[in-house]
């Protein structure tokens, strides 16, 4: 496994159906209501396109996840980030990068070419963090989560 450690005390380890209810929970503490439904979480969690990852802490607390699948594009294999979310206590501490790059990784051993995912416009949080890991923004997906609430499509090379 090529994970990227953040930090000494946080690692990153594969996640699983085990994980769900911690997932879930982690997810409307970072979305609300715009969370993914506990149904989607789980069948991103036993698809086997998927790579599910967590953050976890030497107490096996889990603070952070990203889970990404791998899809076929026309003839172009990709690697698409569904989610990353990090426990609010846990941000600036480079648990999503961390995340982020251990996803591409994977992405990379499956043989993807690039990286895509969707961002909200006023997502600057997760917009900074991921021109800092090199995502160029292509374009403005209109209503994409929702009547009035646009998204960003963002890219990278692997
Ligand atoms: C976006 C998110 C995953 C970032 O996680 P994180 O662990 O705090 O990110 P990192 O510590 O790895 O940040 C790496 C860099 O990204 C940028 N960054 C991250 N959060 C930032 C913020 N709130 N303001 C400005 N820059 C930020 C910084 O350049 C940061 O480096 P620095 O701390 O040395 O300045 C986290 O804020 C989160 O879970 N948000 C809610 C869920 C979400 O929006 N997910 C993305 C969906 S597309």
């Amino acid at each position: 496994m090529d994970y990227v450690a953040p930090a000494r005390s946080i690692r990153i380890e594969q996640a699983s159906l085990e994980d769900l209810e911690t997932l879930y929970e982690l997810e409307r503490i970072c979305f609300g209501r715009n969370a993914y439904s506990k149904q989607f979480l789980r069948l991103l969690l036993v698809d086997p396109s998927s790579i599910p990852l967590k953050a976890v802490t030497e107490k096996g607390e889990l603070v952070g996840s990203a889970i990404g699948r791998v899809e076929k594009i026309g003839s172009q294999v990709v690697g698409h980030v569904y989610t990353l979310d990090v426990r609010p206590d846990f941000r600036r501490r480079g648990v999503g990068a961390a995340l982020l790059k251990s996803l591409e990784n994977e992405f990379r051993k499956l043989g993807c070419e690039r990286a895509i995912l969707e961002v909200a416009v006023d997502n600057e949080p997760a917009i900074r963090l991921y021109k800092l890991l090199g995502y160029t923004f292509t374009s403005r997906l209109r209503d994409y989560y929702g009547r009035g609430r646009d998204a960003y499509r963002a890219e990278k090379n692997l």
